[in-house]
C-alpha cells in the first residue's frame, strides 16, 4: 500500500472515532442535564426514594406515598363538601331570616317592669317551662345551657325572638353577663344522669353554684336555686318540712347528686350571709310533665313507656315504697312566686298526695289502656322508701299549693310521649329507607 494510501486510511478512522466520542459524550451530557424522559423518571425516582437494595422496602415505600397521595386527595374532598355544607347552612339561615316566624304570644312589659333573667339549664325539662311562662309575661330570657341533658328543641319555639337568647355553655366556666334575676337549675336531674359523671355533677353544683353566686353578687341579682327533695335523703320524718336535716348517705351512689345539692345550699346562704346576696332555695319534689326525658330512667317516663310499648312495667323493690308527683306546671308556679317573694328560707315544692309505686303504675297502665303486666324486680340501692311534701310553708308563705290533677297530668304527659315515640319511629324509618336506599349504594366504594 502507497504511503498516502495509508494516511487516507488513518485519518478516516481518527474522524469515525472523533465521531463516536462526540456522539457518547453529547448522550451523557444530556443525561445529566434531565432532558431525556428516562433520565426525568430515574432522577425524579430518585429524589422520592433514595436508591436501596431492598425491594420490599422500596414496594414499601411505593405503597406509603400512594396511600399518602389517597389520603391527601380524600382530604381535599372532605374540605370541598365542608364548605359546600358552610354555603348551605348559610342559605338556610338566610332563608329562616327572611321567613318572618310565628312566636306565642308575649306581653308587652315596659323598661321599668321588663326583667332580664338568666335560667341555667333552661333547655331541660324544668327550665324550658319556667322559659315559657317568664317569656310571655314578657321578660328578657336568657337561657345558659351545655345541653348535657337539655335539647335546643325544648325552646326552638322562642329561637329568633328578640326578648330570647340561648347561650352554649357550661356553668362550671365562670361567666360575665347584666341580669336581674337568676334561676339556677343546671344540674343533671335524673340517677343515670347524674350517675353517669358523678364527678362533673358535683363540680356542677359547687363549681357552677359558685359562678351564679358570684355572678348574683357582681351585678346585685337575685337567685333562685333549685335544690331538691334529694336533700332529705331516705328520710325517718313523714312528710318531710324544711326545718328536717335529713338522712344521707354520703358515699353511696346518689352522694354526688344529695350532697353536691346540700353544699349548693350551704354555699347559697353563706353568699347571703357574707355577701348579702339575695336568694331563694327551692326543694323540688318529684316532677313530671311534656318534656321530661324519656330515657332519664325515673317511674313516670318508665311506666308511661313501657306501657305505651305493651311492655311489662318493671318495679323495682316490693312496690309499696311511696312518691309524690307533681305537675310541671304547678312546680313553675311555685319558683316564680318564691323569687317574687321577700322570704329566703328553703321552701318544699311538691305535691302531698302521696301514692305507692304499684298503685301509680296501675294507674298509668289504665290511662294508656294497654294490658301491660306488672313485676316487680330487685330494688335500687338506697331507694328512699317515702317521700312526702310538708308544703305548710309554700302555702303559708307563698299562697302556692299544686292545682294540676294527677290524671289530667298524666294525660299530658302521655300525649306528649306517644307523639314521641311516633316522631323517633318516623325518624328511624326514614333513615334507615336513606341508609338503604339503592343510590347510596351505588356511590359507596
Ligand atoms: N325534675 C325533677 O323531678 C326535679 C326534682 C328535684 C329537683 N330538680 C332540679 O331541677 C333542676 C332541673 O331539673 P330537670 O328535671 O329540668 O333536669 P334536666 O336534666 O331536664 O335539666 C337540667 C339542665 O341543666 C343542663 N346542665 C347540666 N349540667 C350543666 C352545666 N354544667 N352547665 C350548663 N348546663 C348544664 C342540662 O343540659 C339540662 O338542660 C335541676 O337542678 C334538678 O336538680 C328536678
Amino acid at each position: 500500500m502507497s504511503l498516502m494510501k495509508k494516511r487516507v486510511k488513518i485519518g478516516f478512522v481518527t474522524a469515525i472515532t472523533l465521531v463516536v466520542l462526540i456522539y457518547f459524550y453529547k448522550t451523557v451530557i444530556s443525561f445529566n442535564s434531565n432532558s431525556s424522559p428516562l433520565a426525568n423518571v430515574l432522577v425524579e425516582e430518585q429524589r422520592q426514594w433514595p436508591p436501596t437494595e431492598d425491594a420490599v422496602q422500596r414496594n414499601l415505600q411505593i405503597a406509603y406515598e400512594a396511600q399518602n397521595a389517597l389520603l391527601h386527595q380524600q382530604r381535599q374532598e372532605l374540605m370541598h363538601t365542608k364548605e359546600q355544607l358552610a354555603q348551605l347552612e348559610e342559605k338556610v339561615r338566610s332563608l329562616q331570616a327572611s321567613t318572618p316566624r310565628k312566636y306565642p304570644k308575649v306581653k308587652y312589659l315596659n323598661y321599668k317592669n321588663r326583667k332580664r333573667i338568666l335560667i341555667t339549664g333552661g333547655a331541660g325539662f324544668v327550665g324550658s317551662h319556667l322559659v315559657d311562662d317568664l317569656m310571655i309575661q314578657g321578660h328578657e330570657i336568657i337561657v345558659v345551657d351545655n345541653f348535657f341533658t337539655g335539647r335546643k328543641r325544648n325552646v326552638e319555639h322562642w329561637l329568633g325572638h328578640a326578648n330570647f337568647e340561648l347561650i352554649h355553655h357550661d356553668i362550671v366556666n365562670p361567666l360575665f353577663i347584666e341580669i336581674d334575676e337568676i334561676y339556677h337549675l343546671a344540674s343533671p336531674a335524673s340517677p343515670p344522669h347524674y350517675m353517669y359523671n358523678p364527678v362533673k355533677t358535683i363540680k356542677t353544683n359547687t363549681m357552677g353554684t359558685i359562678n351564679m353566686l358570684g355572678l348574683a353578687k357582681r351585678v346585685m341579682a337575685k337567685v333562685l336555686i333549685a335544690s331538691t327533695s334529694e336533700v332529705y335523703g331516705d328520710p325517718t320524718v313523714h312528710p318531710q318540712p324544711e326545718t328536717y336535716w335529713g338522712h344521707v348517705n354520703p358515699i353511696g351512689p346518689r352522694a354526688c347528686y344529695d350532697e353536691g345539692k346540700r353544699v349548693s345550699e350551704t354555699l347559697s346562704y353563706a353568699y347571703a350571709k357574707q355577701e348579702k346576696v339575695q336568694v331563694r332555695v327551692a326543694r323540688i319534689f318529684n316532677t313530671y310533665g311534656p318534656r321530661m326525658h324519656m330515657n332519664d330512667g325515673r317511674v313516670v317516663s318508665n311506666f308511661i313507656l313501657q306501657a305505651l310499648r305493651n311492655e311489662t312495667i318493671t318495679v323495682y323493690g316490693n312496690g309499696k315504697q311511696t312518691r309524690s308527683f307533681q305537675y310541671v306546671s304547678d312546680l313553675v308556679d311555685g319558683m316564680i312566686a318564691l323569687m317574687a317573694s321577700n322570704y329566703t328560707q328553703p321552701v318544699n315544692l311538691g305535691n302531698p298526695v302521696e301514692q305507692t309505686i304499684e298503685e301509680f303504675a296501675k294507674i298509668i297502665r289504665l290511662l294508656v289502656g294497654g294490658t301491660s303486666e306488672i313485676k316487680q324486680i330487685s330494688a335500687m340501692e338506697d331507694d328512699p322508701q317515702r317521700r312526702k311534701p310538708d308544703i305548710t310553708r309554700a302555702k303559708k308563705r307563698l299562697n302556692w299549693e299544686p292545682k294540676v290533677p294527677l290524671e289530667a297530668g298524666l294525660r299530658q304527659t302521655i300525649s306528649y310521649f306517644r307523639n314521641e315515640l311516633a316522631r323517633s319511629d318516623r325518624f328511624q324509618e326514614s333513615s334507615r329507607k336513606y341508609f338503604e336506599s339503592p343510590d347510596l349504594q351505588r356511590s359507596r366504594p
